[in-house]
């Protein structure tokens, strides 16, 4: 029972927990996202600093987040209020939880587009479609379902009822059931399409791009995209990992569980990195191609090497794996919310925010074709909606985690659920100062005010 006096699901086990956190972590900001921003962004020196903003600012604030949830063992918004409320202060912070639970929902729209996109990869891969194929039928087919705003609804709207049937079967029969099968078939996977990247010719070139640190790359924004980057990929500020985290049984050490995701998380997002780039060399493709990197650039190598339908297909399966699980935790806050709230059974409350999300979706796939030349800010939909949520909302959110976990939650309360030892001498700093300050610096750094 929580404090509201609701019954709040449970994980069976730490393992449990492991695997459905690293399901929400690595998704398509691993396979996809990572990838094209890389490439976008100069290659090595990105990378660098993508795993200085995971370990300093990403860590610590997942520990962070998983602590809060676990506290307050409700949704995001009820666990803000009732946790201010043991603080002593103000019920304002709910709306912190609100960000999230706003975020989650905004970030799934135009993710269950994306999934879709690689719904559709996936059957066009196994259905053999580059056999024989020449590079411009592989070019024309990216473009083709860009123009299709029809084809493109069909997938996601088929994403998006996969992902409301798992979550509406609940924590331990849905989410864990799920995550529990996927996520090592997706590891194996991805192992498989690295040790093929391994034996290509451009091996060397793809592992130069990806570690030769070169800092003239690197600028104000390339700074902010890689924070908002680790904030996406960790699944962090928004929530998720809060609502996954309350339903983590006690003494299941917080930081121990985190370092394993945030672990495995780097080391997928490095993998497919591994996996795309040295192919794409080969083949002397261009790896700044931003998010059609793996839709438009990857087949046109698979088109062209020996075993490519197989290769292709396994690398669909791996993203819609990755896509699902990811999904499944961006939905679950406003699912919580609205049953534990508004007294809607978990299948009603899945089934209204996944046609909420899925209506929000529409602008997405628009943005593609009929509705691109409507912009705000300069940027499109679809790149209005991504640029507001990792590079605004998420770290906003991270913030006000650092700064509650930091600052407003005592003392003890923290030491107490982390149970970390001589280890929170480390914690505590990393949450208070370097955390906060760095989110801050580097957010007035893009906006040029620093
Ligand atoms: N971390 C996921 C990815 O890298 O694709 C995206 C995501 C999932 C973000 C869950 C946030 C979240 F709550």
């Amino acid at each position: 029972m929580t404090a509201s006096g609701k019954i709040h699901g449970q994980w069976s086990s730490r393992l449990a927990f492991i695997i459905a956190a690293s399901g929400s972590a690595i998704g398509l900001g691993n396979i996809w996202k990572f990838p094209y921003l890389l490439g976008e962004n100069g290659g090595g020196a990105f990378v660098l600093v993508y795993l200085a903003c995971v370990l300093g600012i990403g860590l610590p604030i997942m520990m962070a987040e998983t602590l809060l949830g676990r506290r307050g063992r409700q949704n995001p918004i009820n666990t803000m209020a009732t946790l201010a409320g043991q603080a002593g202060a103000s019920r304002i912070w709910r709306y912190a939880g609100w960000l999230g639970v706003l975020a989650g929902f905004l970030i799934l729209s135009y993710y269950s587009v994306i999934a879709g996109w690689s719904m559709a990869y996936l059957f066009k891969m196994a259905g053999g479609f580059i056999d024989g194929a020449s590079t411009e039928t592989a070019r024309q087919a990216f473009q083709e379902l860009k123009d299709a705003p029809d084809r493109q609804l069909i997938w996601h709207t088929l994403f998006m009822g996969a992902t409301v049937v798992i979550v509406s079967r609940g924590v331990s029969d849905g989410i864990e059931k799920v995550t529990r099968l996927m996520m090592p078939g997706l590891l194996l996977m991805l192992l498989l399409l690295d040790i093929h990247a391994v034996r290509t010719e451009g091996f060397a070139e793809g592992m130069s791009f990806l570690f030769k640190v070169d800092f003239d790359k690197l600028t104000g924004e390339s700074l902010l995209i890689a924070m908002g980057q680790a904030f996406f990929s960790l699944g962090l500020g928004m929530g998720s990992i809060m609502v996954y985290g309350s339903y983590l049984p006690a003494h299941v050490s917080i930081a121990r569980s985190s370092a394993i995701v945030a672990g495995l998380d780097t080391a997928v997002a490095l993998l497919a990195g591994i996996a795309i780039f040295p192919v794409v060399f080969t083949h002397h493709l261009e790896p700044g191609m931003g998010p059609g990197l793996i839709f438009e650039t990857l087949p046109l190598a698979f088109v062209q090497m020996p075993g490519g339908t197989l290769f292709g297909t396994v690398f669909f399966i791996l993203a819609f794996f990755a896509a699902i699980t990811s999904a499944i935790a961006l939905i679950e806050p406003a699912v919580a919310w609205l049953s534990e709230n508004a007294g809607l059974s978990r299948q009603r409350a899945s089934a209204y925010a996944g046609s909420a999300c899925w209506l929000l979706g529409v602008g997405t796939v628009l943005s593609f074709n009929r509705g691109s030349d409507l912009t705000l800010a300069g940027r499109n939909f679809f790149e209005f909606i991504d640029f507001l949520t990792a590079d605004i909302m998420l770290p906003a959110g991270g913030l006000l985690v650092a700064i509650f976990a930091g600052w407003v939650m005592k003392r003890e309360h923290s030491e107490e659920e982390l149970e970390m030892g001589a280890w929170y001498c480390y914690w505590r700093p990393l949450i208070r100062y370097l955390a906060p300050a760095a989110v801050v610096i580097i957010f007035l750094h893009a906006m040029g005010l620093l």
